[in-house]
């Protein structure tokens, strides 16, 4: 196992807060006061802090200065100003990495804590329901896994499902003001078009979940998207004309998710539901289920308080599904949400 990043990040997450505050040059000696260590060792993570892409100016008479952020997922940008109470990391940062998924769930059978976050500049196989793939090009999307441990059953998978997507609509809500119908079970679409999607995996024993993995994908900064996906796939920089900080969209959504996470916990996840209903974009519609080579049809009725989605049949029979995926063109109405553009702020 690696050693826990946060023991790595947390000298230069200091030097960087110090220098991001600063409204004129921080003298070595300065920081090294700030650290508790020695101007060596200053130089030494100023060093590691350049390596990274962020460029400091440094002048024996002056000190240093912060003159640029890389545009990067990095743990310090990430943990600057997170206010989560416990889903606070180890964050572990990849260039390009085959899934997220995959690598918390490896970190998951290592026994990392909850809260273990893996996120990756790019994937080159990144996973989507149902054995899709995620198109993962560098440095637009953001590509993110959270470990978790809930101690309960299997059968509760769903709901976590769902809270999650609720979650990324609170955040996305709280930093662009775009607000993205939900499509079920936990599809992020915007005028019929996807933004994200989620996908949660997890490993059990004897009945209970041993870690469970969310992992979130979403079209941030993307401008163009290879065909067939330029018709159906869309970002917020698209939507909202602009580009979004990853690291700030990526932690407002911890934020959000701890929030829902924690009332899940403590059975309230009515009050989720409720806010799911919100947003969703199926109920009411009439739609196409394919499980395989099975086709549901009906009208999407409810979601149950165990994530399945209730659709009455023609013959009047109402049936419960738990997985699959509504056929592309039902279940949608572009443009009818997922189109909400609240405030702008970035
Ligand atoms: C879907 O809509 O089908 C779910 C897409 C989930 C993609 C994310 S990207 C980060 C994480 N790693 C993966 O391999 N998949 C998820």
């Amino acid at each position: 196992m690696q050693p826990d990043p946060k023991d790595r990040e947390a000298p230069i997450a200091t030097i960087l807060g110090a220098l991001k505050e600063a409204a004129a040059p921080l003298s070595g000696e300065a920081l090294a006061a700030r650290l508790g260590r020695s101007r060596a060792a200053v130089w030494k993570h100023i060093n590691r802090l350049k390596a990274l892409g962020y460029v400091i100016e440094g002048s024996p008479r002056r000190g240093y200065r912060l003159l640029g952020v890389p545009d990067k997922l990095l743990p310090a940008e990430i943990t600057q100003g997170l206010k989560t109470r416990y889903l606070q990391g180890p964050i572990h940062h990849f260039e390009t990495l085959a899934s997220t998924n995959d690598a918390a769930k490896e970190l998951g059978s290592q026994n990392a804590p909850e809260g273990t976050l893996v996120v990756a500049e790019s994937q080159t196989r990144g996973r989507g329901r149902l054995g899709r793939e995620w198109d993962s090009p560098s440095g637009v999307g953001l590509y993110a896994s959270l470990l978790l441990r809930p101690p309960l059953p299997p059968t509760e998978m769903p709901q976590i499902t769902l809270a999650t997507a609720v979650s990324v609509v609170r955040a996305l809500r709280r930093v662009t003001g775009v607000v993205p119908g939900i499509k079920w079970p936990n599809d992020l679409l915007v005028a019929g078009k996807k933004l994200g999607g989620i996908l949660t995996e997890m490993e059990t024993e004897s009945d209970r979940i041993r870690y469970l993995v969310v992992g979130l994908g979403l079209n941030v900064n993307n401008r163009e998207f290879p065909p067939p996906l330029d018709l159906t796939a869309t970002s917020l920089a698209r939507v909202a004309g602009a580009p979004w900080s990853r690291p700030q969209i990526l932690r407002a959504w911890l934020e959000e998710f701890e929030d829902l996470y924690d009332l899940f916990l403590n059975q309230d996840f009515g009050v989720i539901l409720e806010e799911w209903r919100a947003y969703n974009v199926t109920l009411g519609q009439r739609v196409t289920i394919r499980q395989g080579p099975r086709e549901i049809s009906g009208l999407a009725l409810d979601v149950a308080g165990d994530g399945a989605l209730l659709i009455r049949q023609t013959t009047g029979e109402v049936v419960r599904v738990t997985s699959g995926e509504i056929a592309p063109g039902s279940g949608t109405e572009p443009g009818a949400k997922g189109l909400e553009v609240t405030s702008s702020s970035s």
